[in-house]
C-alpha cells in the first residue's frame, strides 16, 4: 500500500485499483531506473523489434544533440503494425473511428497494415523518398493516422498540420518544411459544418513553391478545385494497381527523422520539432505502456487531435505499438447534443479517457444530467493534458465521469519531450491538480534566475537534468536556435519554459509558461504568430497580444494594435481584424478581444512589455517598470 503521509488534499488509490493495477509500481521502476538509468531504457527498447541491435544506448558526446540507440536498426511502423500482424494480434482490432455523422470504421491491425502498405506504395509512385517531407493538412479520419504510418514506413518525414490551422500557419509550415506532397481532404465535419480544407490549401499554395503534388482524400464530398498536373484523388489512385499491398518495409538507422511538427515557441515563426524513429519509439511505447497501464481488452480514447503532440504520441503511435486499440473521433465534444461524449463511452466500451481540462471544463458547463443518462461503468482510468488542470474541473471529472473510481492520470510534457515526462502512474496517490513526480528516472528541478534550486514550494523554472530517448533531437533547418532556447539559461540542463514549483512531498505542480506560447484551450499559440497576423492586416501599424484567464479555454487572447498613420478607425474595424486573424492562422488563434492603442509599452530597445499590457488589463501592480522607455 502506498504510504498515507502525504500533505494537503490527496486522493488516495482503492484497494481495488492497487490490486489490479497490472503495471509494476511507481517506486519499483524508479528504483530500477535509478539504478540503471540506460539499463531500463535498453530493457524496454528490446521489448520491441530492432533489425540490428544498438551498440550504444546513449551517446551524449556532442551534447545537448543527444542521440540513442546508435547502430540499432528499426522502423516504427514495422513496429506498429508488422509485428502485430505476426502474432494472434493479427485480427486485434487497432482502429476504430467514429465520424460526426455517426459513421463507424474500424480497421484490424491487419487492415491497418494493408492500408498503410497500399498508401506507402502510393507515396514512392509520386517520387517520395527517404528523408523527404511530406505536409499532411486533414480532418480527424483513419486516413491521417495511416498517411502519417504510410511515411515512417518510407522513411519520409510527415509534417501534419492541425486542420484548425489556416492559410498563413499551412503556408509557413510547409515552406519552411520544403516539401514536396501535400495530403490534404476536401473538407472536414466540425460541429455539421464543414471545414474547406481543400480550398484553404489552394490559398496557401499560392504562398508557396515547393509542393508538387496534392493528394486530396474525400470526406465531405462537396465540390472542390482540382489542379491538372498536380491535384490528384486519393480514391482514384488506391484503386490502381501502383497502390499495391506488398511493401517491402525498409528498416531505418535509430536516428532516421520521424516527424517533424511545427510548435510556437518564444520568438518569429513557429519551429519544427524534429523526432526519430529509434528514441520516440522506445519512449511513447514505455511511457503509454506504464501510465495508462493498456492491457489487451482495453479501448483507449485520447480525445486530442492527431494534428498535435498529443495525437501523433498517444493516440498513432503509442497505443499501435503497444498492440492495443486507439478510437478516433472526429468531431466536437458537443455536437449535436452535450453527452456525445458520454454515448461514445457507453457505446464502445471505452475503458480509457484521455483529454484536455478546457474540455472537461466545457462539458461540465453542461452539467451531470448528460453523463448520468450514459452507462460510463466501462471507464477505469481518466487522464488529463495540456495545462494545468484546475481542482474543480478535477473533482467533476473524477466524481461525475470516473464515478470515484477511476484514478486522473494528470499528465505534463510537451512536443519537445515527445513524452510524459511528470505523471502519476495508476496506483499513486493523487493530489488534484499536480501531475505528481517525474517518470521513473527522469531527473527534473525548480530554479530560479541564478539557476539555484528553490525552496519546496517556491516557484520557479522548470528543468530537466537528464536526456530521455523520445527527446527532439533538433529544431529542424535550426539547431542554433535549439542550443539557444532550450540549452544556453542553464547550461547542461534542458529548460521547458514552464514555471512550477515542488511541494513538501516532491509533487510538482505547474505554474504555467513563462514565455511569450499562450495556451488557449490546450492549443499552444505565440504571441509573435498572433502579432505578425495582424500586422499583415494593411490597417495595423503594430501589435501586442496576451493571454488572459478565460473560464473554459484556460487562456484567452487579448490583442492591442496600433493602426497605421490615417488609418479611420471605422466601426467593424476590430470585427474585422478578429477575423483577419481567424482566416490567417485559425480560429483557434481569433482574439477574443482587440482594443485600438495609441501606443504600446516598450523597453528601450524596443520589445514590448507584454506583462504590463496584462497587468494593466488585469487591474494588478505591473512590477518593476525600470526598462519601460516612457
Ligand atoms: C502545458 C502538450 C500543466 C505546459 C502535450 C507545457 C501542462 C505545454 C500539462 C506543452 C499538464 C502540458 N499540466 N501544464 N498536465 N501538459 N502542459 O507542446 O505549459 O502542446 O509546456 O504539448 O503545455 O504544450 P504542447
Amino acid at each position: 500500500m502506498p504510504d498515507k503521509t502525504l500533505t494537503g488534499d490527496v486522493t488516495y488509490p482503492s484497494e481495488e485499483t492497487v490490486q489490479q493495477a497490472r503495471v509494476p509500481r511507481w517506486e519499483e521502476l524508479a528504483a530500477e531506473a535509478e539504478k540503471d538509468y540506460l539499463g531500463f531504457w535498453a530493457r524496454e527498447a528490446s521489448e520491441l523489434y530492432w533489425s540490428e541491435p544498438w551498440t550504444q544506448v546513449l551517446d551524449d558526446s556532442r551534447k545537448p544533440f543527444y542521440q540513442w540507440f546508435i547502430g540499432g536498426k528499426t522502423n516504427i511502423a514495422y513496429n506498429c503494425l508488422d509485428r502485430h500482424v505476426r502474432t494472434p494480434h493479427r485480427n486485434k482490432l487497432a482502429l476504430l473511428w467514429e465520424g460526426e455523422k455517426g459513421e463507424f470504421r474500424s480497421f484490424s491491425y491487419f487492415a491497418l497494415r494493408r492500408e498503410v502498405c497500399r498508401f506507402a506504395n502510393l507515396l514512392r509512385s509520386l517520387g517520395i523518398k527517404k528523408g523527404d517531407r511530406v505536409t499532411l493538412y486533414m480532418g480527424r479520419i483513419p486516413e491521417l493516422p495511416i498517411a502519417m504510418l504510410a511515411c515512417a514506413r518510407i522513411g519520409a518525414i510527415h509534417s501534419v498540420v492541425y486542420g484548425g490551422f489556416t492559410v498563413e500557419a499551412l503556408a509557413e509550415r510547409i515552406e519552411d518544411s520544403k516539401s514536396k506532397v501535400l495530403i490534404t481532404c476536401d473538407g472536414a465535419y466540425q460541429r455539421g459544418k464543414i471545414v474547406p480544407l481543400k480550398q484553404i490549401a489552394d490559398e496557401a499554395l499560392q504562398r508557396t513553391g515547393t509542393i508538387e503534388s496534392v493528394l486530396v482524400v474525400r470526406r465531405t464530398g462537396q465540390e472542390v478545385n482540382m489542379e491538372q498536373g498536380r491535384d490528384l484523388w486519393y480514391h482514384e489512385l488506391m484503386n490502381l494497381p501502383i497502390a499495391n499491398v506488398d511493401h517491402p518495409i525498409e528498416m531505418l538507422d535509430a536516428e532516421t527523422p520521424l516527424f517533424l511538427l511545427y510548435t510556437s515557441g518564444t520568438t518569429g515563426k513557429p519551429k519544427a520539432i524534429l523526432h526519430t524513429h529509434g528514441g520516440y519509439m522506445v519512449g511513447t511505447y514505455t511511457t503509454l505502456k506504464y501510465v495508462f497501464d493498456i492491457r489487451e481488452e482495453d479501448r483507449y480514447w485520447c480525445a486530442a487531435d492527431p494534428g498535435w503532440i498529443t495525437g501523433h504520441s498517444y493516440i498513432v503511435y503509442g497505443p499501435l505499438l503497444n498492440g492495443a486499440t486507439s478510437f478516433l473521433y472526429e468531431g466536437a465534444p458537443t455536437f449535436p447534443y452535450p453527452n456525445r461524449w458520454w454515448q461514445m463511452i457507453e457505446k464502445y466500451g471505452i475503458n480509457i479517457l484521455y483529454t484536455a481540462p478546457t474540455a472537461i471544463r466545457g462539458l461540465m458547463r453542461f452539467g451531470e444530467a448528460w453523463p448520468n443518462r450514459h452507462d460510463l461503468s466501462s471507464l477505469r482510468l481518466l487522464g488529463s493534458v495540456g495545462e494545468p488542470i484546475n481542482p474543480e474541473a478535477w473533482r467533476w471529472y473524477h466524481t461525475v465521469i470516473g464515478r470515484g473510481r477511476c484514478p486522473i492520470m494528470d499528465t505534463w510534457w510537451q512536443t519537445e519531450t515527445g513524452m510524459f515526462m511528470i505523471t502519476p502512474m495508476p496506483s499513486v496517490p493523487l493530489k488534484p491538480g499536480s501531475g505528481t513526480r517525474p517518470f521513473p528516472g527522469l531527473h527534473m528541478d525548480i530554479l530560479n534566475e541564478e539557476g539555484v534550486p528553490v525552496g519546496a514550494n517556491e516557484e520557479g523554472y522548470l528543468v530537466i537534468q537528464n536526456p530521455w530517448p523520445a527527446m527532439m533531437r533538433t529544431l529542424y533547418n535550426d539547431p542554433q536556435r535549439y542550443v539557444d532556447q532550450y540549452w544556453s539559461k542553464f547550461p547542461g540542463m534542458y529548460l521547458t519554459g514552464d514555471s512550477a514549483r515542488r511541494d513538501e512531498d516532491g509533487y510538482y505542480w505547474i505554474i504555467g509558461r513563462v514565455d511569450d506560447v499562450i495556451k488557449v484551450s490546450g492549443y499552444r499559440l505565440g504571441t509573435a504568430e498572433i502579432e505578425s497576423a495582424l500586422v499583415s492586416h494593411p490597417a495595423v501599424a503594430e501589435a501586442a497580444a496576451i493571454g488572459l484567464p478565460h473560464e473554459i479555454k484556460g487562456n484567452a487572447i487579448h490583442a492591442f494594435v496600433i493602426l497605421k498613420a490615417g488609418q479611420a478607425r471605422h466601426d467593424h474595424l476590430t470585427e474585422e481584424l478578429r477575423s483577419h486573424v481567424s482566416h490567417e492562422l485559425g480560429p483557434i488563434a481569433k482574439p477574443e478581444k482587440i482594443e485600438i492603442v495609441d501606443s504600446l509599452p516598450k523597453t528601450r530597445s524596443g520589445k514590448i512589455m507584454r506583462r504590463v499590457l496584462k497587468a494593466r488589463a488585469l487591474g494588478q501592480d505591473p512590477g518593476n517598470l525600470a526598462t519601460l522607455e516612457e
